[in-house]
Protein backbone atom coordinates (compact mmCIF):
# COMPACT_ATOMS: atom_id res chain seq x y z
CA UNK A 1 0.00 0.00 0.00
CA UNK A 2 1.44 3.48 -0.86
CA UNK A 3 0.32 6.75 0.79
CA UNK A 4 -0.60 9.98 -1.05
CA UNK A 5 -0.78 13.09 0.24
CA UNK A 6 -3.18 15.49 -1.65
CA UNK A 7 -3.71 18.92 -0.93
CA UNK A 8 -6.78 20.84 -1.79
CA UNK A 9 -6.63 24.61 -3.71
CA UNK A 10 -10.94 25.05 -4.43
CA UNK A 11 -13.02 23.54 -2.06
CA UNK A 12 -16.22 24.48 -3.81
CA UNK A 13 -18.83 22.22 -5.77
CA UNK A 14 -15.84 20.13 -7.55
CA UNK A 15 -13.15 20.27 -4.35
CA UNK A 16 -15.87 18.66 -2.19
CA UNK A 17 -17.74 16.76 -4.91
CA UNK A 18 -13.87 14.95 -4.89
CA UNK A 19 -13.70 15.05 -1.01
CA UNK A 20 -16.41 12.41 -0.85
CA UNK A 21 -15.74 10.63 -3.79
CA UNK A 22 -12.67 10.19 -2.45
CA UNK A 23 -14.47 8.64 0.98
CA UNK A 24 -16.48 6.51 -0.74
CA UNK A 25 -13.78 5.06 -3.32
CA UNK A 26 -11.10 4.51 -0.05
CA UNK A 27 -11.94 0.70 0.16
CA UNK A 28 -11.59 0.12 -3.71
CA UNK A 29 -8.41 2.11 -4.35
CA UNK A 30 -6.66 0.20 -1.70
CA UNK A 31 -8.25 -3.26 -2.88
CA UNK A 32 -7.36 -2.99 -6.34
CA UNK A 33 -4.53 -0.40 -7.26
CA UNK A 34 -3.15 -0.40 -3.60
CA UNK A 35 -3.25 3.34 -3.16
CA UNK A 36 -4.43 5.36 0.18
CA UNK A 37 -4.51 8.82 -0.49
CA UNK A 38 -4.52 11.02 2.77
CA UNK A 39 -6.09 15.11 2.07
CA UNK A 40 -3.37 17.10 3.79
CA UNK A 41 -4.35 20.30 2.78
CA UNK A 42 -7.29 22.34 1.71
CA UNK A 43 -7.48 26.53 1.15
CA UNK A 44 -10.31 27.73 -0.01
CA UNK A 45 -10.38 31.53 -0.62
CA UNK A 46 -13.04 33.28 1.61
CA UNK A 47 -13.64 30.09 4.06
CA UNK A 48 -10.42 29.45 5.87
CA UNK A 49 -7.53 27.10 5.17
CA UNK A 50 -6.08 24.10 6.70
CA UNK A 51 -2.93 22.17 6.44
CA UNK A 52 -2.28 18.56 8.81
CA UNK A 53 0.60 16.29 7.57
CA UNK A 54 -1.53 13.20 9.68
CA UNK A 55 -4.92 13.91 7.59
CA UNK A 56 -7.52 16.32 7.47
CA UNK A 57 -11.07 14.84 8.33
CA UNK A 58 -13.10 15.21 4.99
CA UNK A 59 -16.11 14.75 6.84
CA UNK A 60 -15.40 17.87 9.34
CA UNK A 61 -14.52 19.52 6.68
CA UNK A 62 -17.60 19.19 4.89
CA UNK A 63 -19.42 19.73 7.68
CA UNK A 64 -17.32 23.13 8.36
CA UNK A 65 -18.20 24.21 5.08
CA UNK A 66 -22.10 23.29 4.97
CA UNK A 67 -22.32 25.14 8.35
CA UNK A 68 -20.84 28.36 7.08
CA UNK A 69 -18.28 27.79 9.39
CA UNK A 70 -14.44 28.47 8.66
CA UNK A 71 -11.60 25.38 7.78
CA UNK A 72 -9.14 26.50 10.23
CA UNK A 73 -10.12 24.61 13.33
CA UNK A 74 -8.78 21.57 11.64
CA UNK A 75 -5.27 23.07 11.13
CA UNK A 76 -2.66 21.71 13.16
CA UNK A 77 -0.10 24.35 11.91
CA UNK A 78 -0.34 27.75 10.78
CA UNK A 79 -1.39 27.65 6.46
CA UNK A 80 -0.30 30.33 4.92
CA UNK A 81 -2.60 33.01 3.42
CA UNK A 82 -0.42 33.18 -0.08
CA UNK A 83 -1.57 30.08 -2.79
CA UNK A 84 2.11 29.62 -3.41
CA UNK A 85 3.62 29.29 -0.20
CA UNK A 86 0.63 27.39 0.89
CA UNK A 87 1.57 24.70 -1.78
CA UNK A 88 4.66 24.84 -0.49
CA UNK A 89 3.89 23.89 2.75
CA UNK A 90 1.53 21.55 2.10
CA UNK A 91 3.75 18.38 2.01
CA UNK A 92 1.52 17.30 -0.83
CA UNK A 93 2.68 14.57 -3.09
CA UNK A 94 -0.53 15.46 -5.98
CA UNK A 95 -2.12 19.17 -5.76
CA UNK A 96 -5.81 18.97 -7.11
CA UNK A 97 -6.64 22.68 -8.86
CA UNK A 98 -10.15 23.67 -8.56
CA UNK A 99 -9.88 27.45 -8.22
CA UNK A 100 -12.53 29.38 -10.60
CA UNK A 101 -11.34 29.72 -14.46
CA UNK A 102 -10.02 32.57 -15.85
CA UNK A 103 -10.87 32.90 -19.52
CA UNK A 104 -8.58 35.80 -20.23
CA UNK A 105 -5.10 34.06 -19.17
CA UNK A 106 -5.60 31.22 -16.92
CA UNK A 107 -4.13 32.87 -14.06
CA UNK A 108 -3.51 32.72 -10.68
CA UNK A 109 -3.94 28.50 -11.14
CA UNK A 110 -1.44 28.28 -13.80
CA UNK A 111 1.23 29.85 -11.30
CA UNK A 112 -0.13 27.66 -8.47
CA UNK A 113 0.59 24.20 -11.04
CA UNK A 114 4.16 25.28 -12.12
CA UNK A 115 4.50 25.65 -8.14
CA UNK A 116 3.85 22.37 -7.85
CA UNK A 117 5.40 20.59 -10.28
CA UNK A 118 8.46 22.94 -9.53
CA UNK A 119 8.60 21.00 -6.09
CA UNK A 120 8.27 17.52 -7.69
CA UNK A 121 3.94 17.10 -7.16
CA UNK A 122 1.55 16.03 -9.97
CA UNK A 123 -0.95 18.73 -10.95
CA UNK A 124 -4.41 17.71 -11.52
CA UNK A 125 -7.21 20.26 -12.36
CA UNK A 126 -10.36 20.60 -13.50
CA UNK A 127 -9.62 24.62 -14.51
CA UNK A 128 -9.46 25.17 -18.17
CA UNK A 129 -7.44 28.17 -17.86
CA UNK A 130 -4.05 25.99 -17.26
CA UNK A 131 -4.77 24.07 -20.25
CA UNK A 132 -5.50 26.51 -22.47
CA UNK A 133 -2.84 29.01 -21.38
CA UNK A 134 -0.33 26.73 -19.89
CA UNK A 135 -0.80 23.61 -21.43
CA UNK A 136 2.64 22.92 -23.31
CA UNK A 137 4.74 24.51 -21.10
CA UNK A 138 3.01 22.55 -18.04
CA UNK A 139 3.15 19.66 -19.42
CA UNK A 140 7.21 19.89 -20.75
CA UNK A 141 7.50 21.03 -17.05
CA UNK A 142 6.01 17.98 -15.69
CA UNK A 143 7.80 15.78 -17.62
CA UNK A 144 11.00 17.35 -16.71
CA UNK A 145 10.79 16.88 -12.88
CA UNK A 146 9.17 13.25 -13.82
CA UNK A 147 5.53 13.97 -12.57
CA UNK A 148 2.10 14.48 -14.46
CA UNK A 149 0.21 17.17 -15.23
CA UNK A 150 -3.47 16.10 -16.18
CA UNK A 151 -6.98 17.45 -16.78
CA UNK A 152 -9.59 15.22 -18.00
CA UNK A 153 -12.15 17.36 -15.81
CA UNK A 154 -11.67 20.37 -18.00
CA UNK A 155 -13.91 19.54 -20.84
CA UNK A 156 -17.12 16.63 -20.75
CA UNK A 157 -16.43 16.73 -16.86
CA UNK A 158 -15.25 12.83 -16.60
CA UNK A 159 -15.81 11.66 -19.67
CA UNK A 160 -12.63 10.60 -20.78
CA UNK A 161 -11.98 12.65 -24.10
CA UNK A 162 -8.79 13.53 -23.47
CA UNK A 163 -7.70 9.67 -21.82
CA UNK A 164 -9.62 8.31 -24.82
CA UNK A 165 -7.08 10.26 -27.13
CA UNK A 166 -4.17 9.74 -25.31
CA UNK A 167 -4.53 5.91 -24.46
CA UNK A 168 -6.22 4.47 -26.81
CA UNK A 169 -6.30 6.18 -30.04
CA UNK A 170 -2.40 6.62 -30.44
CA UNK A 171 -0.81 8.54 -33.46
CA UNK A 172 -4.29 9.45 -34.66
CA UNK A 173 -4.04 12.51 -36.81
CA UNK A 174 -7.58 14.54 -35.82
CA UNK A 175 -8.21 17.37 -38.21
CA UNK A 176 -11.54 18.11 -36.91
CA UNK A 177 -13.32 18.39 -33.58
CA UNK A 178 -17.20 19.13 -33.47
CA UNK A 179 -19.42 19.10 -30.45
CA UNK A 180 -22.29 20.36 -28.17
CA UNK A 181 -19.79 21.11 -25.36
CA UNK A 182 -21.60 23.51 -22.70
CA UNK A 183 -24.45 22.04 -21.00
CA UNK A 184 -26.47 25.31 -19.57
CA UNK A 185 -26.94 26.63 -23.07
CA UNK A 186 -28.55 22.83 -23.97
CA UNK A 187 -30.53 23.12 -20.92
CA UNK A 188 -31.99 26.23 -21.88
CA UNK A 189 -32.59 25.56 -25.89
CA UNK A 190 -34.12 22.28 -24.70
CA UNK A 191 -36.64 24.04 -22.39
CA UNK A 192 -37.20 26.72 -25.12
CA UNK A 193 -37.98 23.73 -27.60
CA UNK A 194 -40.95 23.21 -24.46
CA UNK A 195 -42.41 26.03 -24.73
CA UNK A 196 -40.31 28.50 -22.64
CA UNK A 197 -38.96 32.05 -23.24
CA UNK A 198 -35.48 32.48 -22.77
CA UNK A 199 -35.59 34.35 -19.64
CA UNK A 200 -37.66 31.57 -17.69
CA UNK A 201 -35.21 28.90 -19.28
CA UNK A 202 -32.21 30.86 -17.63
CA UNK A 203 -34.18 31.05 -14.44
CA UNK A 204 -34.95 26.99 -14.83
CA UNK A 205 -31.12 26.76 -15.17
CA UNK A 206 -30.25 28.76 -12.33
CA UNK A 207 -32.81 26.88 -9.77
CA UNK A 208 -31.28 23.64 -9.82
CA UNK A 209 -27.68 25.11 -9.71
CA UNK A 210 -26.34 24.37 -13.20
CA UNK A 211 -26.04 28.08 -14.41
CA UNK A 212 -24.74 30.84 -12.39
CA UNK A 213 -26.42 34.59 -11.41
CA UNK A 214 -24.47 35.56 -14.26
CA UNK A 215 -25.20 33.46 -16.85
CA UNK A 216 -23.78 35.38 -19.78
CA UNK A 217 -20.10 32.94 -19.80
CA UNK A 218 -22.44 30.33 -21.20
CA UNK A 219 -25.06 32.23 -22.43
CA UNK A 220 -22.27 34.57 -24.85
CA UNK A 221 -19.89 31.43 -25.49
CA UNK A 222 -17.26 31.86 -23.58
CA UNK A 223 -17.24 28.43 -21.78
CA UNK A 224 -17.82 26.11 -25.48
CA UNK A 225 -14.89 28.84 -26.35
CA UNK A 226 -12.32 27.99 -23.81
CA UNK A 227 -13.20 24.49 -23.66
CA UNK A 228 -12.90 24.39 -27.75
CA UNK A 229 -9.78 26.00 -27.35
CA UNK A 230 -8.27 23.06 -25.49
CA UNK A 231 -9.43 20.20 -26.93
CA UNK A 232 -7.90 22.37 -30.15
CA UNK A 233 -4.81 22.97 -27.80
CA UNK A 234 -4.10 19.16 -26.45
CA UNK A 235 -5.96 17.00 -29.31
CA UNK A 236 -4.50 19.22 -32.37
CA UNK A 237 -1.54 19.75 -30.49
CA UNK A 238 -1.65 23.64 -31.38
CA UNK A 239 -1.79 26.16 -28.83
CA UNK A 240 -5.09 28.08 -29.28
CA UNK A 241 -6.98 30.56 -26.92
CA UNK A 242 -10.70 31.69 -26.65
CA UNK A 243 -10.08 34.77 -28.52
CA UNK A 244 -9.66 33.21 -31.66
CA UNK A 245 -12.70 31.40 -31.89
CA UNK A 246 -15.18 33.02 -33.92
CA UNK A 247 -17.51 33.56 -31.29
CA UNK A 248 -21.77 33.73 -31.42
CA UNK A 249 -23.86 33.09 -28.04
CA UNK A 250 -27.79 32.01 -28.11
CA UNK A 251 -29.36 34.95 -27.18
CA UNK A 252 -30.31 35.74 -30.59
CA UNK A 253 -32.40 32.88 -30.34
CA UNK A 254 -36.08 33.11 -30.04
CA UNK A 255 -39.12 31.14 -29.38
CA UNK A 256 -40.21 31.82 -33.45
CA UNK A 257 -36.79 30.42 -34.37
CA UNK A 258 -37.41 27.25 -32.28
CA UNK A 259 -40.96 26.86 -33.47
CA UNK A 260 -39.77 27.43 -37.40
CA UNK A 261 -36.60 24.73 -36.91
CA UNK A 262 -39.42 22.79 -34.91
CA UNK A 263 -41.39 22.88 -38.07
CA UNK A 264 -38.71 21.24 -40.36
CA UNK A 265 -37.96 19.02 -38.47
CA UNK A 266 -34.53 20.42 -36.81
CA UNK A 267 -33.50 21.21 -33.86
CA UNK A 268 -30.96 25.06 -32.37
CA UNK A 269 -27.71 23.63 -30.42
CA UNK A 270 -24.81 25.69 -29.39
CA UNK A 271 -22.26 24.23 -32.09
CA UNK A 272 -18.51 24.42 -31.41
CA UNK A 273 -16.51 23.22 -34.20
CA UNK A 274 -12.59 23.28 -34.73
CA UNK A 275 -10.86 22.52 -38.41
CA UNK A 276 -7.56 21.81 -39.19
CA UNK A 277 -6.67 23.31 -42.44
CA UNK A 278 -3.67 23.71 -44.95
CA UNK A 279 -3.68 27.50 -43.18
CA UNK A 280 -4.20 26.96 -39.97
CA UNK A 281 -6.93 26.09 -37.36
CA UNK A 282 -10.52 27.94 -37.50
CA UNK A 283 -12.37 27.44 -34.70
CA UNK A 284 -16.12 28.67 -33.81
CA UNK A 285 -19.23 28.42 -31.35
CA UNK A 286 -22.50 29.88 -33.05
CA UNK A 287 -25.96 28.42 -32.83
CA UNK A 288 -26.89 25.75 -35.72
CA UNK A 289 -29.90 24.33 -36.82
CA UNK A 290 -29.55 20.63 -37.07
CA UNK A 291 -31.03 17.76 -38.17
CA UNK A 292 -31.82 14.09 -37.10
CA UNK A 293 -28.68 13.12 -39.81
CA UNK A 294 -26.39 14.92 -37.17
CA UNK A 295 -25.12 13.44 -33.87
CA UNK A 296 -25.85 16.27 -31.97
CA UNK A 297 -29.73 16.34 -33.02
CA UNK A 298 -30.06 13.46 -30.16
CA UNK A 299 -28.54 15.57 -27.42
CA UNK A 300 -31.00 16.91 -25.18
CA UNK A 301 -30.35 18.84 -21.39
CA UNK A 302 -27.53 19.05 -20.22
CA UNK A 303 -25.83 15.91 -22.27
CA UNK A 304 -23.38 16.82 -24.29
CA UNK A 305 -21.10 15.42 -26.91
CA UNK A 306 -18.07 15.48 -29.14
CA UNK A 307 -17.33 13.90 -32.40
CA UNK A 308 -13.25 13.85 -33.39
CA UNK A 309 -12.23 13.10 -37.13
CA UNK A 310 -8.62 11.63 -38.35
CA UNK A 311 -7.10 10.15 -40.59
CA UNK A 312 -7.56 6.75 -38.95
CA UNK A 313 -10.99 6.40 -37.36
CA UNK A 314 -12.73 8.48 -39.70
CA UNK A 315 -15.55 10.04 -37.28
CA UNK A 316 -15.44 8.96 -33.43
CA UNK A 317 -18.06 10.07 -31.08
CA UNK A 318 -18.26 10.76 -27.02
CA UNK A 319 -22.04 11.33 -25.30
CA UNK A 320 -21.56 12.20 -21.55
CA UNK A 321 -25.31 12.40 -19.97
CA UNK A 322 -26.54 14.59 -17.00
CA UNK A 323 -23.10 15.46 -16.03
CA UNK A 324 -22.82 16.57 -11.98
CA UNK A 325 -20.21 17.85 -9.83
CA UNK A 326 -19.96 13.96 -9.34
CA UNK A 327 -18.91 13.30 -13.17
CA UNK A 328 -16.40 16.15 -12.45
CA UNK A 329 -14.83 14.28 -9.27
CA UNK A 330 -14.79 11.20 -10.86
CA UNK A 331 -12.32 12.93 -13.41
CA UNK A 332 -9.71 13.98 -11.09
CA UNK A 333 -10.31 10.51 -9.45
CA UNK A 334 -9.57 8.84 -12.32
CA UNK A 335 -6.20 11.49 -13.22
CA UNK A 336 -5.11 10.63 -9.64
CA UNK A 337 -4.83 7.24 -10.64
CA UNK A 338 -3.31 7.44 -13.70
CA UNK A 339 -0.93 10.05 -12.50
CA UNK A 340 0.35 7.51 -9.32
CA UNK A 341 0.27 4.65 -11.26
CA UNK A 342 2.55 6.28 -14.00
CA UNK A 343 0.43 5.67 -17.20
CA UNK A 344 2.43 6.86 -20.37
CA UNK A 345 5.16 9.86 -19.73
CA UNK A 346 3.14 12.56 -22.31
CA UNK A 347 0.21 14.62 -20.84
N1 LIG B 1 -18.93 22.69 -11.30
C1 LIG B 1 -18.62 21.79 -12.23
O1 LIG B 1 -19.34 20.79 -12.40
C2 LIG B 1 -17.36 21.93 -13.06
C3 LIG B 1 -17.19 21.10 -14.16
C4 LIG B 1 -15.99 21.14 -14.88
C5 LIG B 1 -15.01 22.04 -14.50
N2 LIG B 1 -15.22 22.90 -13.45
C6 LIG B 1 -14.15 23.82 -13.07
O2 LIG B 1 -13.67 23.44 -11.79
C7 LIG B 1 -13.22 24.60 -11.07
C8 LIG B 1 -13.96 24.67 -9.75
O3 LIG B 1 -15.36 24.73 -10.01
P1 LIG B 1 -16.43 24.78 -8.82
O4 LIG B 1 -17.75 24.58 -9.44
O5 LIG B 1 -15.99 23.91 -7.71
O6 LIG B 1 -16.28 26.30 -8.37
P2 LIG B 1 -16.76 26.94 -6.97
O7 LIG B 1 -17.87 26.15 -6.39
O8 LIG B 1 -16.93 28.39 -7.23
O9 LIG B 1 -15.48 26.72 -6.01
C9 LIG B 1 -14.27 27.40 -6.20
C10 LIG B 1 -13.41 27.18 -4.98
O10 LIG B 1 -12.18 27.88 -5.17
C11 LIG B 1 -11.97 28.72 -4.04
N3 LIG B 1 -11.17 29.88 -4.40
C12 LIG B 1 -11.52 30.95 -5.13
N4 LIG B 1 -10.47 31.79 -5.27
C13 LIG B 1 -9.45 31.20 -4.60
C14 LIG B 1 -8.11 31.57 -4.35
N5 LIG B 1 -7.59 32.70 -4.83
N6 LIG B 1 -7.34 30.75 -3.60
C15 LIG B 1 -7.83 29.59 -3.09
N7 LIG B 1 -9.09 29.19 -3.31
C16 LIG B 1 -9.89 29.99 -4.04
C17 LIG B 1 -13.35 29.09 -3.57
O11 LIG B 1 -13.33 29.57 -2.24
P3 LIG B 1 -14.47 30.64 -1.75
O12 LIG B 1 -15.79 30.03 -2.08
O13 LIG B 1 -14.21 30.81 -0.33
O14 LIG B 1 -14.20 31.87 -2.57
C18 LIG B 1 -14.02 27.72 -3.69
O15 LIG B 1 -13.63 26.91 -2.60
C19 LIG B 1 -13.49 25.82 -11.97
O16 LIG B 1 -12.33 26.15 -12.66
C20 LIG B 1 -14.55 25.28 -12.93
O17 LIG B 1 -14.54 25.94 -14.17
C21 LIG B 1 -16.37 22.86 -12.72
Amino acid sequence: MKTYKLALLGFGHVGQAFARLLMRKADQLADEYRIQPVVTAIATGSRGRAIDPNGIDLWAALNLIESGQMLDNLSAEPAPEDNIAFIQASGADVLFENTPVSYLDGQPAIDHIRAALEMGMHAVTANKGPVVYGYHTLTALAAQKGVRFLFESTVMDGAPVFGMTRETIPAANIHRIEGVLNSTTNLILTHMENGESFDEAVRYAQSIGIAETDPSGDVDGWDSAIKISALITVLMKTPFTPDKVNRDGIKEITPEKIAAAKAEGKRWKLICTAEKRADGIEAKVAPAMVGPDTPAYTIDGTTSIVTLESDVLGTLSLIEADPSPITTAYGLLADLINAVKGRSAKG
